[in-house]
């Protein structure tokens, strides 16, 4: 089963004063997948506080880790840099996907600056902050996510040959 972790960077649902409701539907995605949740917070938009839940996370051996927020152009939207500052090795692949399918359903996809990479054996990814989006994006790179975990594992022997029951969106 896949561990789960859950970030979600805002600084008025940090404070209390906004409903987190990307959070939960990371993790109803999450579970309808099988999916463990291990962990789930809420930080501010603040480089380091994003930096400390990714390191946490990645040092506790969480395998994927999903943020949702702060990728925008807002002057204190910095989860990508914060993202960048601890990744090992870029997985630019999945913000690219995001980025263009999500081009199909908005001309805002274009201002998103989300990152993903690895860190030790988590994937990071990040994803806007609206729950809607965070739906649509998570349906964009599911079909992906087993295979970058078993290979992040070091479970693939050959890779030669992807699952059929794994569609192309
Ligand atoms: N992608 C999808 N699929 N659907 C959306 O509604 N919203 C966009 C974009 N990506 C959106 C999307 C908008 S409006 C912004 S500003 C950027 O994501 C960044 O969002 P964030 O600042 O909340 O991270």
């Amino acid at each position: 089963m896949i561990s789960v972790g859950v970030i979600t960077v805002s600084d008025r649902s940090s404070r209390g004063e906004r409903e987190d409701a990307s959070g939960p539907a990371i993790r109803e995605w999450a579970e309808a997948h099988g999916y463990a949740v291990a962990r789930e917070t809420i930080v501010p938009d603040e480089r380091d506080a994003i930096t400390r839940a990714l390191v946490d996370y990645s040092d506790a051996g969480v395998e994927l880790i999903l943020t949702t927020g702060g990728t925008g152009f807002a002057p204190r939207d910095v989860t990508p840099e914060a993202t960048c500052a601890v990744i090992d090795r870029p997985a630019p692949g999945f913000a690219e996907a995001m980025r263009a399918k999500s081009l199909a359903i908005t001309p805002h996809a274009m201002l998103s600056r989300a990152a993903s990479g690895i860190r030790k054996r988590s994937l990071i990814i990040n994803l806007p902050g609206s729950p809607k989006a965070v739906r649509e994006n998570l349906g964009f790179i599911e079909a992906a996510i087993p295979h970058a975990i078993e290979l992040l594992r070091g479970e693939v022997k050959d890779c030669g040959t992807p699952p059929s029951d794994l569609p192309l969106r």
